[in-house]
């Protein structure tokens, strides 16, 4: 079996970076973390990479000038020299132009913190706070060209606490994205994963892919 080549993509500290690096250390693991990226050179995630032995590279958007597909085109040609086959947005803090998302179309995932289609956007634990949810949590889905939307492959739920505040809740979300997110790039990777109809994903609902769905 040939393992997929992947690269992060990360904004900050790479926690869920770190869940797919250990997952990926797995030989029977289908992927192989090849490259982490990153759009800020202080994101923390750099380093903990590095220490893994992940070869890294920071495009920083700030040196394009506000020109989103500039910015793209050398993340893309960085992608495409290192031989990427599928690409992996983990906290990656810029919203995406065309160019980009169909460049990787069906081959570029991202973890979302909140049960999709609720709560796209930033501060979702917050507002799942003030409306009284029961339930939360965080989804994989394909990236498509509008922003938190686009197939959904993996999701994972936690129960809402009488006593959470936004930072509790979102703890409990990040211990089900670091579940999920390997999960999903499995089935990605192994090609279980597949989009029908354009806007639904199949698994084969195998137990393995449906096992990690609830959280505790
Ligand atoms: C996660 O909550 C992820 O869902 C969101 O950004 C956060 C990144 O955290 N997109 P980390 O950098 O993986 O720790």
């Amino acid at each position: 079996m040939s393992r997929k080549k992947i690269a992060i993509l990360i904004s900050g500290r790479g926690s869920n970076m770190g869940a797919l690096i250990s997952a990926a250390m797995d030989p029977s693991f289908p992927a192989e973390i090849s490259l982490v990226l990153s759009n800020r050179p202080d994101a923390k995630g750099l380093q903990r990479a590095q220490d893994f032995g992940i070869p890294t590279a920071v495009v920083d958007h700030k040196d394009f000038g506000g020109d989103r597909e500039a910015f793209e085109k050398s993340v893309d040609e960085i992608l495409k020299a290192n031989k990427i086959d599928i690409v992996v947005l983990a906290g990656f803090m810029r919203i995406l132009s065309p160019y980009l998302v169909n460049a990787w179309a069906g081959r570029m995932i991202n973890i979302h913190p909140a049960l999709l289609p609720s709560f796209k956007g930033l501060a979702t634990h917050e507002r799942a706070l003030e409306e009284g949810v029961k339930l939360h949590g965080a989804t994989v889905h394909f990236v498509s060209a509008e922003m938190d939307d686009g197939p959904i492959i993996i999701q994972g739920a936690v129960p809402v606490l009488d006593h959470d505040t936004p930072d509790s809740l979102a703890a409990r979300v990040l211990g089900v994205e670091h579940k999920i997110y390997p999960k999903a790039l499995e089935l990605v990777a192994s090609g279980k994963a597949k989009v029908k109809g354009g806007t639904k994903v199949t698994t084969g609902d195998t137990a393995e892919a449906t096992a990690p769905l609830i959280w505790p």
